[in-house]
């Protein structure tokens, strides 16, 4: 029997995917890129951010010179944004630091912020053609699965072991694309698998039982009450501190509920006409749930405070381009749809 890899490899050639958008290419800017995109991103809804970020920065330098405020922006709506926030960071640093050359070795490339172990595996095989080890999603269920392997320490040493010599950069895709369309997690094609000949899972039926899932702690629940300022066609939106929840992104002013007029009055500098509650809803995040309560409050009156500096009044309906996340975007939209009409 053909081995483990050289299976792979044939059938990424033959049924594998190549015409990605940032395949056909050994330049590690747009691999990069593109993999710290996917890290949490399906490759449909990846595409069209790849596609403009690679518009608006062709090439790391530019990617550097750029205020985070703009990566971020563009970034608007893919989730994650500390991965945004390393990309622009790390493009400072091999700009800064490497000259603008990407580094070569998976062990240079790990160390860039937002790419870890796998990511730069991948970057190394795709662009430099490394023989390096990636264990992402779909690699972790294709190894799992076809060894009956468990456990971190076994999958990686699995994945170095079964590095092919020669095709690195096909035998990576393939392991990718087998667990995105056939190993799939729920109802994987294992008819149409090129290695169910040897797949330990689909002997002992534990196709379903592997891998494992990861005890997966209950999302507790926070409320919030976001501040919908409106005065006039314009909105007000608050620049979130730092490295927390939506660091750096634009977002509604939040304070408890039933201080929502003192807050307007006393931090916010306005006074208020009236307030009106909206819909509110919740929005999933990896670790908890947000359980947000909107309020619309129409400003009567507005202090030379409610100018300072990261406060920004936005007109309605140029105020989902912002830097903003996506559940404060959708509320925006709704809001300009309901003025316009
Ligand atoms: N997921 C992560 N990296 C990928 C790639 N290069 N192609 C398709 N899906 C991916």
């Amino acid at each position: 029997m053909p081995d483990f890899a050289s299976t792979l490899v044939a059938w990424q050639r033959r049924h594998g995917r190549h015409d990605l958008p940032w395949q056909r290419t050994r330049d590690p800017y747009r691999i990069w890129l593109a993999e710290v995109m996917l890290q949490q991103t399906q490759v449909s809804t990846a595409t069209p951010y790849y596609e403009r970020f690679l518009r608006r920065f062709p090439g790391v330098e530019s990617l550097a010179a750029a205020s985070e405020e703009e990566v971020l922006r563009l970034w608007s709506g893919l989730g994650y944004y500390a991965r945004g926030r390393n990309l622009h960071r790390a493009a400072r640093e091999i700009v800064e630091r490497h000259g603008g050359r990407f580094p070569r070795q998976p062990e240079s490339l790990d160390a860039l912020p937002g790419v870890g172990r796998s990511t730069a595996a991948a970057i190394a095989a795709f662009a430099f053609g490394k023989r390096a080890a990636i264990l992402d999603g779909n690699a972790r269920r294709v190894l799992a699965r076809s060894f009956a392997a468990e456990g971190e320490k076994d999958l990686w040493r699995l994945a170095e072991r079964l590095l092919p010599k020669r095709n690195i950069e096909s035998y990576t895709q393939a392991l990718m694309d087998l667990g995105a369309t056939i190993c799939t997690r729920l109802d994987p094609r294992c008819d149409a698998c090129p290695v169910r000949k040897r797949c330990v899972a689909l002997r002992q039926g534990r196709i379903s039982a592997l891998p494992a899932p990861r005890a997966r702690r209950p999302r507790p629940l926070r409320s919030v009450t976001w501040l919908v300022l409106l005065r006039g066609a314009q909105v007000l939106l608050e620049r979130r501190p730092g490295a927390g929840l939506w660091g750096g992104l634009w977002a509604f002013p939040e304070a408890e509920r039933k201080h929502v007029a003192a807050h307007c009055r006393n931090v916010l500098g306005c006074e208020l006409a009236g307030t009106r509650e909206l819909e509110p809803f919740e929005h999933g995040f990896s670790h908890f749930r947000l359980s947000v309560q909107p309020v619309l409050c129409e400003v009567a009156r507005a202090t030379p405070r409610a100018e300072a500096p990261g406060r920004l009044w936005v007109d309605l309906a140029d105020a989902g381009e912002a830097a903003v996340p996506q559940p404060v975007k959708k509320l925006l939209v709704g809001l300009s749809g309901a003025q316009g009409s």
